[in-house]
């Protein structure tokens, strides 16, 4: 059983799923919290039983009966914070962004390849269900080749400012912070991108980020096939309309956000029809129970991280 130390209770605290008792079968429990706010911290361990705790980063990672260390702290600290666990000799899972600066990435990728321990960058859409599905099909060849993809992330962060303040007082990049979810999305489906271009514009709708808040981002991918990410994070985002979207075009066959039309194959009619889950198999503690187990398999069977160290450079 691998022992994971969490640190960062907010979007980090889907990790402590793995903990229930419906997921006895996952070889990785959090055994260890680290949060500097004491309140977050002392009502998880209470939620969930975990009752080792602190609030002092370095204390959690110099634990000797912890293998992984979970960073989920606001991204500004994670480089440090990477290093230092990897300097104790932990393996590492770490929410997007990865890092923020180069300086910080060329870091982390020596002290991965230095300590030889295993760094997994959780990207949330590769543990969507209905992605997966999308994945499964396309890998099958169901699609033909795939030429185009196009992948798209809306999301009115205002009210999210207003709940994590250190996202317009810390120095932030959305194009790392929130385009980088559609980036991974497609190049997952598309392998490398050789040539970008990006637009950005600050939109002026959530007046507390000072930045660029939206882009439009065209590339061309090694393997000469084209493809499109829009990053709409200032903008007001209307009802029911999907935060993450992703259109998969292929040469028999399309995937726009689950919905499937594949071209007649000889006696075979056209097939169309929608990818479904149940609600409770959709959402950020379902895809992190997918990132514990993909984490476990890393650690113990020597499995290459779907985004590993340079993925998320
Ligand atoms: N879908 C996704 O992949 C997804 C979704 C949300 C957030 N995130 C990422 O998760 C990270 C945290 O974002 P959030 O929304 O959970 O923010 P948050 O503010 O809700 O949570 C961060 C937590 O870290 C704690 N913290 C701050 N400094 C710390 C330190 N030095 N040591 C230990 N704990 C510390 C804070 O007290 C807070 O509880 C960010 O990198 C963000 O991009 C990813």
């Amino acid at each position: 059983m691998l022992r994971l130390g969490l640190a960062g209770l907010g979007h980090g605290s889907t990790l402590l799923g793995a903990n229930g008792p419906e997921n006895q079968d996952l070889p990785i429990r959090v055994t260890a919290l680290c949060d500097v706010d004491e309140a977050r911290l002392s009502q998880a361990s209470a939620d969930y039983g975990v009752e080792r705790t602190t609030t002092d980063f370095e204390q959690l990672v110099g634990q000797s009966d912890i293998d992984v260390i979970g960073i989920y702290t606001p991204g500004p600290f994670h480089g440090d914070q990477i290093v230092a666990s990897l300097n104790a000799g932990k393996h590492v899972m770490v929410t997007k962004a990865m890092v923020y600066t180069m300086k910080e990435a060329e870091q982390v990728i020596e002290a991965v390849d230095r300590s030889g321990r295993v760094l997994l960058v959780t990207q949330t859409m590769r543990g969507d269900a209905r992605h997966m599905e999308s994945k499964r099909l396309c890998d099958s060849g169901a699609i033909g080749e795939l030429i185009l993809s196009e992948a798209t992330y809306v999301h009115d962060l205002r009210p999210v400012y207003t709940d994590t303040p250190w996202r317009t007082q810390m120095p932030q990049d959305l194009l790392l912070g929130g385009a980088c979810h559609p980036i991974d999305a497609v190049r997952w489906f598309m392998g490398d991108i050789e040539e970008v271009h990006c637009y950005g514009l600050r939109g002026g709708v959530a007046t507390d980020y000072p930045q660029e808040d939206n882009f439009v981002i065209n590339m061309r991918f090694s393997s000469g096939r084209i493809g499109r990410v829009a990053t709409y994070c200032g903008v007001v985002h209307p009802p029911g309309l999907l935060m993450n979207g992703l259109g998969l075009f292929g040469t028999r066959g399309t995937i726009i956000d689950g919905r499937v039309r594949i071209e007649p194959e000889g006696d075979v009619p056209a097939r169309e029809y929608e990818i479904t889950f149940p609600e409770n198999q959709q959402g950020h503690s379902t895809e992190m129970l997918v990132m514990m187990r993909h984490m476990a398999d890393c650690v113990i069977n020597g499995t290459k991280p779907w985004v590993g160290v340079r993925e998320g450079a």
